[in-house]
């Protein structure tokens, strides 16, 4: 496969890679000088010593974040940020994020904070740090009032996805970055999701993976680079996840990926949609036939009851007076937001498969 690049209009490209090779090139080409490694021992021992290769000397240290979300936090990134600064960085001082979004989001906002923001590179390793968490320049550690709540903007300078690394993800990894890859399809439209529908059997082992990757790269730029400060229809890519967040917290980290959260809540808010008249007939059915032929879950696990998933949305950041504002999926492509009652988060739980 040959290298795809997508240009954003936020200043920076996403290069789609077969390999690490030829991103020293690309950063020489950046003017990087230094580069800082942030990554963790589970990346660092699979794919470590490529990287080590391909950048040689211009890798002034390498700092190991422990491995997992629970070191998203703001004890971690004050430990990487202090190991950062020993290094004595310099405003050339490039930031290499070398993982999952974990790690990604981490050595984001070490970046964005380290000399009021050092030049920051992402170079994803798992499906769903390419697709999503490295592209749009959104950084975070998670605090104990929630996920995610402290972070800031700070868009790389460069996005590197070396598809190779994807051999050593497991499946269930690859899985759940599926579901975010099925969101951005359905956003996109008809023919994008049409594409998907084409290629999906297997997806996972086939080289047209790397067509998909780079397409859903594309619609989630289009959209950032229209709302890069999330005042609009970034929201749309929030589709799926209002349910997807409250099934993550109630069903437990780790039971469930992210991405197969977000893929239950979307089918569900189709579903919902068909019901209340707003969505075309026949749109879930498609969904739940693509997402079998993806390995992606189309219901809860057996015993989550919907008054906990309930009070779960009731707590999420959309909410507003009473309602809570929940993205609707019509039709491929036709988004919108929609402010909904109790009621019909009551009947989007269940159309999940939750519990009375
Ligand atoms: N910034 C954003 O816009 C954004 C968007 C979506 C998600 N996120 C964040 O991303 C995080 C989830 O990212 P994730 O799903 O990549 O999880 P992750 O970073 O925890 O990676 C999953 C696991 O795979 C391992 N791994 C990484 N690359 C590997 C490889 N090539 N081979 C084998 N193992 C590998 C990791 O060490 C980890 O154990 C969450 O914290 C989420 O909040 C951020
Ligand atoms: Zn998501």
């Amino acid at each position: 496969m040959s290298r795809r690049t997508i240009p954003l209009t936020l200043g920076y490209v996403v290069e789609v890679a077969p390999r690490l090779e030829g991103l020293r090139h690309a950063l020489a080409a950046l003017g990087a000088r230094r580069v800082v490694v942030i990554t963790n021992p589970t990346v660092r021992d699979l794919h470590g010593a490529e990287l080590a290769g391909e950048l040689g000397a211009l890798i002034s240290h390498w700092h190991e974040m422990p491995d997992g979300e629970a070191y998203k936090s703001l004890d971690e990134w004050a430990t990487v940020l202090g190991a950062v600064l020993e290094g004595r960085p310099d405003r050339d001082t490039h930031v290499l994020a070398f993982g999952g979004g974990v790690v990604g989001d981490l050595a984001g906002f070490v970046a964005a904070t380290a000399l009021r923001g050092l030049p920051l590179v992402q170079v994803p390793t798992t499906l769903l740090a390419m697709i999503d968490a490295s592209v749009g320049g959104k950084t975070a550690v998670n605090v104990p009032q929630g996920k995610n709540l402290v972070g800031a903007f700070h868009q790389p300078k460069l996005v590197w996805a070396p598809l190779s690394t994807l051999a050593t993800l497991p499946e269930r990894e690859i899985v759940g970055g599926l579901g975010e890859l099925v969101k951005h399809a359905v956003i996109e439209g008809e023919a994008a999701l049409a594409a998907l529908e084409a290629v999906a059997p297997g997806l996972a082992r086939q080289e047209e993976i790397g067509e998909q990757i780079a397409a859903s790269i594309r619609t989630k730029a289009r959209i950032v680079e229209t709302d890069p400060w999330e005042r609009g229809c970034r929201a749309h890519l929030n589709l799926g996840h209002t349910l997807g967040h409250a099934i993550e917290a109630v069903v437990g980290f780790g039971e469930l990926r992210h991405g197969e959260c977000v893929a239950i809540g979307l089918l569900a808010v189709v579903r919902l949609a068909e019901e209340l008249g707003w969505a075309e007939a026949g749109f879930s059915e498609r969904l739940g036939t693509l997402y079998g032929q993806l390995s992606l879950p189309t219901a809860l696990p057996a015993g989550v009851s919907s008054a906990s998933l309930v009070r779960s949305m009731g707590f999420d950041k959309k909410r507003e007076r009473g309602m809570v504002r929940l993205v609707i999926a019509a039709a491929p492509g036709q988004l919108s937001v929609r402010s909904v009652e109790e009621p019909a988060l009551v009947r989007l739980a269940e159309l999940a498969g939750a519990s009375a």
